[in-house]
């Protein structure tokens, strides 16, 4: 394997992932982005141009699709509308992008005989009860809320169909809630710190006890490029580290972390369906492929984190407004 198609590699995880397979591997990458509002160019600054290529196009055109699969060994698929509030308020993107846009790269990957692996998320599974004793594992069956986690769920499931029905070479990674740099500001953490940056004060939904199996980008990237390599074709891995946290305990580490008391922050309405807790079995991963995360310390990782934001204000400071401006209109 030579050459590697990323989806989506101008996103929070992709471009992660891509930084990743520069620094651990000999491997060129060719990124497939449409940079819609959650695509940032400036995510992949600093990288050689020798090795790392932009293409901007839409995971949709089946025409750039079959060119691209067809000049490369393998292809990673992160591509996808990712927001579940997003979801709610207009869910015809997350239908064309992460079902047609996934039916469109299987296609294609079947055409070429190309191996593939599918990027997805642990929201499949729907929730768990606060004081289940369970965790998702492999075997859990399908239940999602929301326009999100069912179109992840449904581009999933065209996955497992074309190995069944095609023998196509893929594989499948349901991961939990990631964290790390370049995390788009809508998102949970990357709002509550930049918020707390701004000196506004952090909002919670609800009573901030729903619980989120934190994993930091750079071990969901390692296990990706684990998977790439070792995973056995046809199979699904659950990648997770450990790191349940219920939101007001994320809220005040972050507070903490930058110097501010930890009780300063409000809390508002829940919105609909908002699921109660996640929580990953990655034992198959573990065991299996030999993967185990770096980042066992949230309050490291998250530190490290904070730091960014600190540090790259130019690269979030222009979407933050829009981002809040979203929200004021959802009444968050
Ligand atoms: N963020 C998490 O906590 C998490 C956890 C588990 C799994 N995942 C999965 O990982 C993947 C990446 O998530 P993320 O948080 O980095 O998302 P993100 O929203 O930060 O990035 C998505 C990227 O896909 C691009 N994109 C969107 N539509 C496209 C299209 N039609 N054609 C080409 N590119 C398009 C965007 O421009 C953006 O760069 C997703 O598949 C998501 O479901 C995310």
């Amino acid at each position: 394997m030579r050459k590697l198609l990323v989806t989506g590699g101008a996103g929070f995880i992709g471009s992660n992932f891509v930084h990743h397979v520069v620094a651990h591997t000999d491997l060129s990458v060719t990124v497939l982005d449409l940079l819609t509002y959650a695509g940032n160019r400036a995510s992949l600054a600093g990288l050689p141009e020798d090795r790392v290529e932009l293409v901007v196009g839409d995971i949709a055109d089946a025409g750039l699709v079959d060119d691209l699969v067809a000049a490369h060994d393998a292809v990673v698929h992160f591509a996808a509308e990712s927001h579940n509030d997003n979801s709610l308020h207009d869910p015809s993107p997350f239908v064309r992008t992460n079902l047609i846009g996934t039916f469109t790269i299987l296609e294609a990957a079947r055409r070429h005989g190309t191996r593939l692996h599918h990027v997805s998320t642990d929201e499949v599974y729907g929730d768990l009860e606060l004081d289940d004793p369970q965790r998702f594992t492999e075997q859990t069956p399908y239940n999602p809320s929301s326009p999100y986690s069912s179109t992840k769920a449904g581009s999933d499931l065209l996955v497992r169909a074309w190995v069944r029905s095609f023998g196509l070479e893929a594989t499948i990674s349901n991961c939990s809630n990631n964290y790390g740099p370049r995390q788009h500001v809508e998102k949970f953490i990357p709002r509550q710190v930049t918020n707390v940056l701004d000196g506004v004060r952090p909002r919670l939904y609800g009573a901030g006890q729903n619980v989120r199996d934190w994993i930091h980008a750079d071990d969901h990237s390692a296990a990706v490029l684990t998977i790439l390599e070792r995973g056995r074709a046809g199979e699904t891995y659950l990648i997770g580290a450990d790191g349940e946290k219920n939101n007001r305990e994320v809220v005040e580490t972050i507070l903490t972390v930058m110097g501010r008391p930890a009780d300063d922050y409000d809390l508002v309405k829940d919105r609909p369906g908002h699921d109660l807790r996640y929580a990953i079995d990655s034992t198959k991963l573990r065991t299996e492929l030999g993967w185990a995360p770096r980042f066992t310390d949230f309050a490291t990782g998250l530190a490290d984190t904070i730091e960014w934001y600190r540090a790259n204000e130019a690269w979030w400071r222009p979407q933050k407004s829009a981002a809040e401006a979203k929200y004021a209109e959802l009444g968050h």
